[in-house]
């Protein structure tokens, strides 16, 4: 298949990334760093996460970070959001959408958001009636699509079902997380094609995580199954602090560099973009984990 002519980069450094930092990050190196990132024409940041403070206490006060952010009129800042709760939250903070998250896994399911996957499904039914009623674009993430830190192996059938029923539910977009980085580009390829057979491909996203080094390749499978919406992190922040051994997400700054070499179209400024990761990287007083910023640092 050919590739696509352009993609969408979701940034997902200020939520995936920093949610899982073990150090205390302020309100205004948050806000510091989205401004940066919309500076260098991203198009999607997500800005924050409106879920328990008591679980993930580093998206605490994500309000104060949407309050404090320049708006950039081409930049769509969306958030997370677990529930009603969340969701009404995220509406009074004016994020532009919100994202609903489930898993391909009942342990990870359990774990992450503490409940079975039909009652998650269950939760977001009403915040998507709500969306829908306020005219905000919801999208849903699917984790451990290509494996589970408590399950293992996970049938791409099951993805399929979980993507399928939250775009009947009203989700715009499904973002599929290989949570854990265990995937390769085979794999991800047959989980794509099977999630594909209820799900239009214009309608998927993928969210690698980089554990095992293979997201830039499994990235590149993506693109040629038509995908055209990738989800990073600048830096290769990140991880989800309710998988065990989960490292960040893949770099911002090597997918535009990957998607530039193929002639693909993203609208960002891959040295705006490397500013971005530097100043995160210096914020957290610790190199970047993008081998591109590394190589124009020299
Ligand atoms: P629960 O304890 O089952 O919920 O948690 P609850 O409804 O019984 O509420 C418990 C307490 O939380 C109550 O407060 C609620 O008010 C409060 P208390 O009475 O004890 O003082 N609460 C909230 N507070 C603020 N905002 C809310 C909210 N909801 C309830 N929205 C819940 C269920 C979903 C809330 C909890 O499990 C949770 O917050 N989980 C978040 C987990 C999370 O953020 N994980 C990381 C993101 S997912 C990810 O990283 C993967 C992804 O990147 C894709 C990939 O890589 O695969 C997306
Ligand atoms: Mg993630």
């Amino acid at each position: 298949m050919r590739l696509p002519d352009k993609v969408k980069m979701v940034e997902v450094g200020p939520r995936d990334g920093l949610q899982n930092e073990k150090q205390s990050i302020s309100v205004d190196t948050r806000i510091a760093l989205i401004d940066r990132l919309s500076a260098s024409g991203l198009s999607v940041i997500e800005a924050g996460s409106f879920v328990s403070p008591k679980w993930v206490p580093q998206m605490a006060a994500s309000e104060e970070v949407l309050a404090g952010i320049h708006r950039s009129p081409g930049t769509v800042y969306s958030a997370l959001t677990p529930n009603l709760k969340g969701y009404e939250r995220a509406l009074a903070a004016k994020a532009d959408e919100v994202a609903v998250f489930g898993a391909a896994s009942e342990a990870f399911t359990q774990k992450n958001i503490n409940c079975s996957i039909s009652e998650s499904l269950e939760r977001f039914r009403p915040l998507l009636e709500r969306a829908r009623q306020d005219g905000i674009r919801v999208r849903g993430y699917v984790s451990c699509v290509l494996g589970c830190p408590y399950e293992g192996d996970i049938d791409p059938r099951k993805v399929a079902e979980v993507s399928g029923a939250l775009l009947e539910m009203g989700c715009y977009e499904i973002s599929l997380g290989d949570t854990i980085g265990v995937g390769t580009p085979e794999a991800a390829k047959r989980m794509i094609e099977q999630v594909g057979a209820r799900v239009p491909v214009e309608k998927l996203a993928v969210h690698f995580h980089d554990t095992y080094g293979q997201a830039l390749a499994n990235i590149y499978a993506a693109l040629q199954m038509g995908v055209a919406v990738v989800d990073s992190a600048v830096a290769g922040l990140g991880g989800c602090p309710y998988a065990k051994g989960a490292s960040g997400n893949v770099a911002s700054e090597d997918v535009l560099y990957l998607l530039n070499g193929l002639g693909i179209e993203t609208g960002v400024d891959l040295n705006l973009l490397a500013d971005a990761g530097n100043f995160i990287s210096s914020a957290l007083g610790r190199e970047s984990n993008s081998r591109v910023a590394k190589a124009l640092a020299g």
